[in-house]
């Protein structure tokens, strides 16, 4: 049978406004970054290990604590609304029903409350603002509606420019699609250019919530992060949509892993596409794999139902592939799963 993975983008491409859909798909500048994340990791080869007992094989994880069917999670993405009329509701909803962890963009067009209110465990992505008195009432309320930590995103100082279309996304959307979490008068608060190490502490701190920096690339600034007080550190790209011809996330996340040595959980966003990407992933150091693209084209496809189909096929694949590979267990995969296929790209 077909991959639903694979039907997805086409399927949201027919169904959504094409300024949407481009919204969606876009990379930034060239689009380099965009276009490579996906075959960094099927660059990537398995040596899988034989004369194992492999009859029980468990995907499930924590993250932070809290216990999930499977590290594949729902990256934060703007704009839900223009998926599907349900928006962060029906990506709630499908993480509630599949034991998933959702993160949910301060930009979301749905309150808070209503993501809360479908039992999913969930946190929230901040883009924290210059006036930072702006970001204090967005994190009281989701804390208020539930939200089990704060994810820092680190990767936007300003939004990375865009090849414009024939017709802008920001000329079809509707203003309750975005930031309706943010008080009246507020939501064109700009982001902050100048975050720093100060900022994870201070979030840490005044909620009292563990802080995920997310957009972290380079093994040193990994190490910032720890330093700084984070309890996890999110290697991505922002889906290729910042700064164009930064590395694939496949190629960071060994040299961010090891910058860590598990201080701390480590994740990993861009380019996920399958099963076997999160095996790749959890030989290379990572606890979670996070969907953006793939999520919001099953969102358009389907609703709360199209992503609950993604999720689980990606589940059963991850399953058969660590079986495969001949251990019993996702988490603590060896680092000697993975070998490269060609010379290109930094040793592991
Ligand atoms: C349409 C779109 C909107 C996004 N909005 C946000 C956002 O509001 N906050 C954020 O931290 N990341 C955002 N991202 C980045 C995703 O969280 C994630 O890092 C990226 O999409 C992962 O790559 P993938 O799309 O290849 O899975 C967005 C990505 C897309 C495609």
């Amino acid at each position: 049978m077909a991959r639903y993975a694979d039907s997805l983008e086409a399927a949201a491409r027919e169904r959504l406004p094409e300024e949407v859909y481009r919204y969606f798909a876009q990379g930034a500048g060239d689009g380099v970054s965009a276009a490579e994340a996906e075959a960094a990791w099927g660059r990537l080869r398995f040596l899988p290990s034989v004369l194992n007992d492999v009859s029980i094989v468990d995907v499930s994880t924590t993250l932070l604590g809290a216990a999930f069917a499977s590290p594949f999670a729902l990256a934060p993405s703007t704009l839900q609304r223009a998926a599907h009329p349900d928006g962060e509701l029906a990506m709630a909803d499908a993480a509630a029903r599949t034991g998933t962890l959702l993160v949910v963009s301060s930009n979301a067009g749905t309150p808070f409350e209503v993501v809360g209110a479908t039992g999913v465990t969930w946190w929230l992505q901040m883009y924290v603002t210059a006036d930072r008195a702006l970001t204090s009432p967005v994190v009281d309320r989701a804390v208020a509606a539930g939200a089990r930590a704060v994810v820092l995103t680190v990767d936007t100082p300003v939004v990375g420019s865009k090849r414009p279309g024939q017709r802008s996304v920001w000329d079809a959307v509707d203003p309750s699609w975005l930031r309706v979490n943010f008080p009246d008068g507020e939501v064109g608060a700009g982001k902050a250019p100048d975050l720093g190490p100060q900022d994870v502490a201070w979030l840490a701190e005044r909620w009292q919530l563990p802080v995920v920096v997310k957009g972290v690339l380079r093994p040193d600034d990994a190490r910032r992060c720890v330093d700084a007080g984070a309890a996890a550190v999110w290697v991505s790209n922002h889906g290729g949509r910042q700064l164009d011809r930064t590395v694939a996330t496949a190629d960071a996340l060994p040299g961010v892993a090891d910058s860590v040595r598990g201080d701390v959980e480590v994740y990993v966003d861009g380019g996920v596409r399958r099963g076997s990407d999160a095996l790749a992933a959890g030989a290379l150091g990572a606890r979670a794999v996070l969907l953006g693209r793939p999520a919001l084209y099953a969102l358009a496809d389907d609703g709360a139902d199209g992503v609950v189909r993604l999720l689980d096929e990606l589940r059963v694949e991850l399953v058969e592939g660590v079986r495969l590979a001949g251990f019993g267990a996702f988490d603590g995969l060896p680092r000697s799963l993975v070998q490269r296929w060609s010379g290109a790209g930094p040793q592991l």
